[in-house]
């Protein structure tokens, strides 16, 4: 494994609201693992979490952000916030989820590729701009462009430069926080097809961050399924996505359309993840999950692994997945609130 994250708790501190503590448990004992030269999507809606976790793994959390628990472990190496500060961009780099914006818009491009080598990297001007050219063209963009502003570059084009500042030091680690959103579909595909080659070039591990599972299915080999800050599946994609044992990746996959074929209807998982300052007891997809139980509501609900020992899943109906399985395919079941509701 190239990176091991172990029951990762991450808090923010907010001024205290009617219901919660004012902490905002953004991850809260969430474990997962990147085998070297994978590709490993973590995918959940919107707020759950995966950001939070990434910005953990790379030490930039926001300044009311800490780690109040678990580990990360790189090459079998715990890492600290001093450890992380050292390995950043050589070993471990990130696209950040606003990388369109994080561009500066009174610089060249290629000056902000040029000031990531020299400053982050030592490297002198001549030998920096030569690189420069270089990463550029391993991006699928044409050197002249170096001189142009990001303004000028398109959607994917300035993606396509953030990968290339994030690959600039030869990191063996590579996380990409919504790499392909608000992209069009074949632009989409344009850049998760060059994530694959660079990859395989490159020998990369990557942690591609997304909500849309139809992107998992396209280019990763393994995925981790995040809901209101906690793992609820993972396991290699073939297995996980074929066969979901979780009611919300069920949901999940009914929810989104297939990035290669014309979708089947498309039916969307009803209400919204908890508050996170304030969540649920037990099952934290409870109020939402058209299968649970009385005894959703209360405990934990440990992951467990299923047969196969590599496909996990946290939900207490494990044993009955197939039966699940097969009536999540039928929308009536999601249009079917759950009896468990609480808002
Ligand atoms: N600086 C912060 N202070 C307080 N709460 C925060 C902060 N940053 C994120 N959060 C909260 O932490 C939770 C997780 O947020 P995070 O951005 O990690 O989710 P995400 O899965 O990346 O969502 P998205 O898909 O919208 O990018 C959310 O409830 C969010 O509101
Ligand atoms: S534990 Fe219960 S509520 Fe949670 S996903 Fe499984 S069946 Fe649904
Ligand atoms: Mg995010």
């Amino acid at each position: 494994m190239i990176l091991e994250v172990d029951d990762l708790q991450i808090h923010y501190s907010t001024r205290a609201g009617p219901s919660g503590s004012g902490v905002v448990r953004a991850v809260d004992g969430a474990s997962f693992a990147v085998p070297e030269g994978r590709i490993v999507g973590l995918v959940g809606e919107s707020g759950c979490g995966k950001t939070t976790a990434v910005r953990a793994i790379m030490g930039v959390l926001a300044e009311n952000g800490r780690r109040a628990g678990g580990r990360v472990v790189f090459k079998q190496q715990a890492l600290d916030e001093a450890a992380t500060k050292k390995l950043l961009w050589r070993d471990i780099a990130y696209v950040p989820q606003s990388a369109m914006s994080s561009l500066d818009p009174v610089y060249t491009v290629g000056a902000q590729l040029v000031e990531v080598l020299t400053k982050r990297g030592n490297a002198t001007g001549r030998a920096a701009r030569a690189r420069a050219v270089e990463l550029f063209d391993l991006v699928g963009l044409s050197e002249n462009r170096l001189r142009d502003y990001p303004h000028q570059f398109s959607g994917g084009m300035r993606q396509r430069a953030a990968i290339a500042i994030a690959l600039a030091l030869e990191p063996s680690l590579l996380l990409a926080d919504e790499p392909v959103t608000a992209l069009d579909v074949i632009v989409q595909r344009q850049i998760l097809d060059m994530l694959r080659e660079l990859q395989q070039r490159l020998r990369l591990s990557i942690v591609l961050v997304t909500h849309d599972i139809s992107v998992v299915a396209y280019l990763c080999d393994d995925v981790v399924v995040m809901y209101a800050g906690q793992v609820i599946e993972s396991g290699p994609v073939r297995d996980v996505l074929a066969r979901p044992r979780h009611p919300y990746t069920m949901g999940l996959r009914n929810a989104f359309p297939d990035l290669l074929s014309d979708a089947l209807e498309l039916v969307p998982i009803s209400g919204s993840p908890p508050d996170l300052a304030d969540p649920p007891p037990g099952c934290r997809f409870a109020p939402r999950c058209p299968f649970a139980l009385a005894a959703c509501t209360t405990g934990t609900v440990a992951i467990a692994s299923g047969s196969d020992r590599t496909h996990r899943s946290a939900c207490l109906r494990d044993g009955e997945a197939d039966q699940l399985r097969k009536a999540a395919l039928d929308p009536e079941t999601w249009l079917r609130s759950s009896s468990f509701a609480t808002s």
